[in-house]
């Protein structure tokens, strides 16, 4: 199969040296698609910043900085992809305005403007088609059940769900603990794994959910 991953966080710069952005390493995402080459799929990974080295054997690796450039890539690669991971942690918004020099100290004032960003699995929703998606869920409360109603919102095949406040889990780590949900199944939740192996189990569950079409 032809697997479209997304990893990392994404930048929003408000000049050439601030930007906003989250905890993302990139680790899952990269996980993810070293599981997916192990697995014998073509994998093409888009990565937000990271201190990563990219997998060996990838089909292609796209680097990119904001989510709007990330929206631009996903849709430039989808067309021939069988599978999309979107494990990136997309910022939800922008500042209104980019300066292309350093703002000194005032310039911005006290309260910075923001417009939201597009939710890149909405924008691409109409190109789904056949394809099967998975999403993540990053979360600090009612993890399953926020994690459903975005599997649900999201039109999702698949949601990975994690308590990021708990220790071994979420950002930074080497280790995560997740729950797998799909629409109709029970919810399936890993032990303390590290990424390496929790990205092994999210692809073989998502080849098994494939092969149940
Ligand atoms: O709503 P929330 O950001 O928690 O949803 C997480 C999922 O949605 C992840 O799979 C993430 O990659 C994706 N996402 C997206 N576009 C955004 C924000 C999140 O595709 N702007």
């Amino acid at each position: 199969m032809q697997i479209l991953v997304t990893a990392g966080p994404t930048r929003e710069f408000i000049d050439p040296v601030r930007f906003l952005s989250n905890r993302s390493t990139g680790k899952m995402g990269y996980a993810i698609a070293e599981a997916a080459i192990d697995a014998g799929h073509s994998v093409t990974l888009i990565s937000g910043p990271t201190f990563l080295q990219p997998p060996e054997h990838l089909h292609a690796f796209r680097p990119v900085v904001s989510a709007l450039e990330m929206l631009d890539a996903v849709q430039q690669f989808l067309p021939v992809a069988d599978a999309l991971v979107m494990t990136a942690a997309v910022a939800d918004f922008r500042p209104a305005r980019r300066f292309d020099r350093k703002c000194h100290k005032g310039e911005l004032g006290s309260t910075l403007e923001l417009v939201p960003n597009p939710d890149i699995l909405a924008a691409i929703r109409p190109l789904k088609e056949h394809r099967f998606f998975v999403g993540f869920a990053a979360e600090t409360n009612d993890v399953l059940a926020s994690a459903a109603e975005k599997l649900h919102r999201k039109g999702l095949d698949l949601i990975v769900a994690n308590d990021v406040t708990q220790p071994g889990a979420g950002f930074e780590t080497d280790t995560n603990i997740v729950t797998l949900l799909a629409p109709n199944a029970t919810a399936e939740t890993l032990p303390m794994l590290s990424k390496a192996e929790t990205a092994q189990r999210i692809i073989a569950r998502m080849e098994a959910e494939m092969q149940k079409r």
